[in-house]
């Protein structure tokens, strides 16, 4: 399955003409042709406008619709509008509408008010889900269906309590093996009936972590189901070469993305980079990374903004080229489309100062102008099904993010995805492209295997990384990782003993996490977040050990073999160049050699793109003796390039007319 058989990138965005009179359509289209658009998301939120009251249809503005765009060879991702039912649902199912912790019910007026759990949900999904298949399904403008929109919504009302009790006694069987996995005999949780298990709601203190994590599992089966049912319905009145896809929210908590992303053919991301973050570069690689390793096959990016969001404290237009960069960034770490939030910029609504491809100010606008040149230089890069592979993964598992943040754990300063982020990010600054795997693949492909942080390690996931070491690969692995079993209960030992044996730590007695003024000398280097005392068993090298406080001369980061153990969180640099070294003893290497900080040097489809995240001059020494050409600008280059502010260059090797970049 591909998005695109020509190698050809997507490039376009959500479209929603049923806010607009139909005469600025045609203006849309124009300016779409302008820009280069090749396909446009339609839909995602047309339930009232496609069904305005119960069983009713119309399609009559769809059928236009889809009928301009195809004359104007622009492709539809045609969307099932079932992320915002019509009023109407609610008023006469109020079932349909999910419950937060505290039995409040979520009302419509926005978006997302859906039970996933409801059958009247599921059954009005299915039928307008049904019907849009039946009047698109072969229409040629079709190039993709897209699945609701960033599944997200929890239920703790009483039919989601109903779909949680019926979920676990299929995963338990009986109330016993229930009682025993959640660990009940604890503040006297038995539970008696099956009745007595209920969705985690508001109660006095610190809840059942085991609860917790299986109503997280629940939650994002129970989404699933719901996804996987519409999309039957649309391969079943499609031709079997269109795509189906469902948008993540990238690092989003809520659903198990492995799990998902084996039910879709695409698997695509909606990301937002904070303009102002100087790390900003590297959160948008790490989503790409992250999205192109559960994909394993074709992705993409369904939304990006063009400008500003509207929903961050402060929102920050986006400096010029910073769109350009970020979009070809996407690109080079493997995305077959660029799509964006959205098509025209609203004016009402609760996204009107959301930016647009075409903002308020129209064709005028500095963002269009800059939305066409990414058009533009995107034609020209037919890179698109071409995937390269890494020499480096990072492991990475939603129930261990679910187990391993709750409340109760030794200190809230360490969560999941700020250790997941301080690991990509050391190694973006050491210029190595990552891959992210899950922790029970095949990790062979792997020279090199870095786990940032998993709290929680099923049996099969710990003999993964004990026969991967024992295969040949080099593991490197931070703290409060192995801790837990599938069920969330406390390995004996405190670490599982195959891990510790693997990292030769002899015994773990206590962890030291640390305040935010604190860091903990450790050599040549301070670590911070956390320490620990340990021992270490005499065939291990303690690498480096920690200097003076309490845990003056204990281990701080231990090595036995290629399995590497690491009690701290570095500082930045201290990571970066740690993990440089453990790679590059691996045979692991940058892309390029003497790139400068800040330029991201990635190669896809044998083109070697150069991505510089600074606002100033860089020079980025190119290998002796070889020509190149940029193919976005044609300007040929020996010796070295200089990149700009937000430059980009997209290089072909031309020497001797042959060879990839
Ligand atoms: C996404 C959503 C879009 C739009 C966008 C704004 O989460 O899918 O519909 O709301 O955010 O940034």
């Amino acid at each position: 399955m591909s998005v695109s058989t020509d190698g050809r990138l997507l490039f376009g965005g959500d479209y929603n003409p049923e806010q607009w009179p139909e005469e600025v359509w045609a203006e849309d289209v124009a300016l779409m042709k302008e820009a280069g658009v090749t396909t446009v998301t339609v839909g995602v939120f047309a339930w009232a406008k496609l069904e305005p009251r119960p069983g009713a249809r119309d399609f009559g503005w769809l059928d236009r619709l889809m009928d301009l765009l195809h004359t104007h060879g622009i492709g539809v991702v045609l969307a099932t509008p079932t992320a915002s039912p019509p009023p109407w649902l609610g008023r006469l199912h109020p079932e349909t509408l999910p419950r937060d912790e505290d039995g409040h019910i979520i009302w419509w007026g926005s978006r997302q008010q859906f039970s996933h759990s409801s059958s009247a949900y599921r059954r009005y999904a299915a039928a307008i889900t049904e019907d849009l298949a039946i009047r698109y399904g072969h229409h040629p403008a079709l190039r993709m269906w897209h699945i609701n929109n960033e599944y997200c919504t929890s239920d703790h009302g009483d039919e989601a309590a109903r779909a949680f009790r019926d979920w676990l006694r299929a995963k338990y069987r009986t109330l016993d093996a229930l009682n025993e996995a959640w660990g009940t005999a604890f503040w006297s949780q038995h539970l008696d009936t099956w009745a007595d298990v209920i969705p985690p709601r508001r109660a006095q203190y610190t809840r059942n972590p085991a609860q917790l994590l299986d109503f997280r599992r629940f939650t994002s089966d129970a989404l699933m189901e719901c996804y996987v049912a519409e999309r039957d319905l649309v391969r079943r009145h499609s031709p079997a070469h269109v795509p189906v896809t469902s948008n993540f929210m990238p690092l989003w908590v809520g659903q198990d993305g492995w799990a998902w992303a084996e039910q879709e053919d695409v698997v695509s991301v909606d990301v937002y980079p904070d303009p102002r973050d100087p790390l900003g570069g590297q959160y948008n690689a790490m989503i790409a990374d992250m999205t192109r390793g559960q994909a394993r096959g074709p992705w993409m990016v369904m939304e990006q903004a063009a400008g500003p969001v509207n929903w961050r404290e402060v929102n920050h237009p986006k400096p010029p080229g910073l769109n350009r960069l970020w979009s070809l960034q996407a690109v080079a770490r493997g995305a077959d489309a660029v799509h964006y939030f959205q098509w025209r910029q609203s004016r009402q609504g609760a996204e009107k100062f959301h930016s647009g491809m075409v903002g308020h100010a129209g064709a005028e606008g500095r963002a269009f102008a800059e939305v066409k040149r990414i058009g533009a230089e995107l034609a020209k890069l037919a890179v698109a099904g071409t995937h390269e592979a890494s020499g480096i993964a990072i492991l990475h598992d939603w129930h261990a993010w679910w187990a391993g943040d709750q409340d109760g754990r030794p200190s809230k300063r360490v969560t999941y995805e700020g250790v997941v982020r301080a690991w990509h990010r050391a190694l973006w600054e050491a210029h190595l492209p990552t891959d992210f795997a899950h922790p029970e693949h095949d990790l062979s492909p792997y020279k090199v295997v870095v786990v940032p942080q998993l709290y929680l390690l099923t049996d099969a996931a710990v003999d993964n990384l004990v026969a991967y070491v024992r295969g040949g690969g080099t593991l490197v692995c931070g703290f409060f990782t192995g801790i837990a079993d599938a069920d969330d209960r406390v390995r004996p030992g405190g670490m599982d003993a195959r891990l510790r044996e693997l990292f030769g730590i002899r015994t773990l007695h206590e962890w030291w996490p640390l305040d935010a003024h604190e860091s903990v000398e450790c050599g040549e280097f301070r670590g911070t977040l956390w320490s620990e005392e340990l021992t270490a068993t005499e065939d291990a090298d303690v690498v480096a050990a920690y200097r003076g406080g309490d845990l003056d001369g204990l281990p701080a980061v231990l090595r036995r073999g290629r399995a590497w153990y690491l009690s701290t969180l570095p500082e930045p640099p201290a990571l970066s160049s740690l993990l440089a070294d453990v790679a590059a003893g691996a045979g692991v290497r940058p892309p390029l050699s003497g790139l400068p900080a800040g330029v991201e040097a990635v190669r896809r489809g044998g083109l070697l793109f150069l991505l510089h995240h600074g606002r100033g001059e860089t020079v980025v020494p190119l290998p002796d003796g070889a020509a190149y050409e940029d193919v976005l600008s044609g300007a040929q280059y020996t010796g070295s390039v200089t990149l700009g502010r937000f430059g980009v260059a997209v290089l072909a090797r031309e020497e001797r007319g042959a060879g990839a970049a």
